[in-house]
C-alpha cells in the first residue's frame, strides 16, 4: 500500500490490519513517554489547504509520537498565496525529498491528482465533499471498541449527507465490515446518485429519524456544512434541529447500549443538542482520542508495515 486516497483504496483484510495495530498504537498514547522509534529519519508534510482542528493535530502527533519529521503547512502560509499553482507547489516539497504527504483540499479529488504529481506516499486528510478515510477508519475503530465487531450492526447516519465526505468513506467502510446503514436525511440533502458508494446491499435510506433511533446500535450525527450549501436547504435552523437534530428528547428514543458519534466540529443546538454530545452514550472524545492511534497504524502501515512500499 503507497497512498491512502478512498477507502476503496482498502479491502476488508486491510481495514481490520489499520485496526488490529491502532489498539497497539493506542496504549503508546497513555505512556507517559509517547514515542517509537518507528518512523525515525521518516519526513511527513502536514498540507492544509482547508481548516482543521482533529485531522491536522493528530496527524502531527501521530508523526512526532513515532519519531517521524512532522512539518505543517497551510495555504495561507506558503507561496500558494502568491499564486503557484497546486502542481508547482506539491512537486517543489516533493523535490526536497518528502517521504509522505498528509493532504487536506477543498477540492474533491486533489490528493488523487497530488499522487499523479509526486513520487512520495500520499494520504487524503478530507478533499471537497469525496472522501475522509482516516475519519471512517477512526469511526469504526471506536465503534468496534464499544460495539465488538461490526457485522451485522445498524448504524444511522444522520443530517447533512449531501455535503459530507465523512459519509462517503464510512459507507465503504461500514460495508466492507458488515454492518447496516440506514441514511437519514431530509430530501434536499439526500443525495440522489452517490456514485460508487450506491453499488452496494445493506443500506437503507429513510427521512424520519424518530422511526429509525429505537432499532440503532450506533447513531452518527454529520454536521451541517453551511459553508458549502449555497441555497436554503431546509427553512430554518430551528425546523432542522427539530426534525432532523439528536435532541434531548430524542435520546430517549435509543435503545440502551446504542452510541453516539459525531466526526466534530459539532453544530450544538443543531445536528446535536449539548445533552446528547455530552451524554454517557456519546462517543465524540473517544473518537478525538483514537483518531491518534488510528493515524500513528495508517502512517505506519504506509511507511513501515509489512507490504508498503518504502
Ligand atoms: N472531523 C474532522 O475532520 O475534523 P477537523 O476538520 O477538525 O479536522
Amino acid at each position: 500500500m503507497r497512498h491512502l486516497l478512498s477507502m476503496a483504496d482498502l479491502d476488508r483484510a486491510e481495514i481490520l490490519r489499520i485496526l488490529d495495530t491502532a489498539v497497539t498504537m493506542h496504549e503508546v498514547q497513555h505512556r507517559e513517554v509517547k514515542k517509537l522509534p518507528t518512523l525515525r529519519g521518516r519526513t511527513i508534510i502536514n498540507f492544509f489547504f482547508e481548516d482543521s482542528t482533529r485531522t491536522r493535530s493528530s496527524f502531527e502527533l501521530a508523526g512526532k509520537w513515532m519519531s517521524a519529521d512532522t512539518i505543517n503547512l497551510t495555504g495561507k502560509g506558503t507561496s500558494v498565496s502568491k499564486g503557484e499553482s497546486l502542481r508547482d507547489t506539491v512537486r517543489t516539497i516533493d523535490a526536497m525529498g518528502v517521504d509522505m504527504m498528509v493532504i487536506r483540499h477543498m477540492a474533491s479529488g486533489a490528493p488523487a491528482q497530488i499522487a499523479q504529481w509526486t513520487g512520495c506516499s500520499i494520504v487524503n486528510a478530507g478533499d471537497g465533499t469525496h472522501e475522509h478515510p482516516s475519519q471512517a477508519l477512526l469511526d469504526a475503530y471506536t465503534m468496534r471498541a464499544r460495539l465488538g465487531d461490526l457485522e451485522g450492526r445498524h448504524v444511522a447516519i444522520v443530517g447533512d449527507l449531501t455535503h459530507s465526505r465523512v459519509l462517503r468513506s464510512n459507507l465503504l467502510c461500514l460495508r466492507s465490515l458488515g454492518a447496516r446503514v440506514t441514511l437519514v436525511a431530509p430530501p434536499t440533502l439526500m443525495p440522489s446518485g452517490i456514485g460508487p458508494w450506491s453499488d452496494t446491499d445493506g443500506f437503507a435510506t429513510s427521512y424520519e429519524l424518530d422511526d429509525v433511533l429505537p432499532s440503532v446500535d450506533a447513531v452518527m450525527m454529520l454536521r451541517v456544512q453551511r459553508e458549502r450549501m449555497g441555497g436554503g436547504f431546509f427553512p430554518t435552523a430551528r425546523e432542522y434541529a427539530v426534525t432532523y437534530g439528536l435532541t434531548t428528547a430524542r435520546l430517549r428514543r435509543l435503545p440502551e447500549h446504542a452510541v453516539i458519534c459525531h466526526p466534530g466540529p459539532m453544530n450544538r443546538g443543531l445536528e446535536i443538542s449539548g445533552d446528547a454530545a455530552d451524554a454517557a452514550q456519546s462517543l465524540v472524545l473517544d473518537q478525538v482520542s483514537a483518531g491518534v492511534a488510528v493515524r500513528m497504524s495508517i502512517l505506519y502501515h504506509l511507511l513501515a508495515g509489512e507490504g508498503s512500499d518504502q
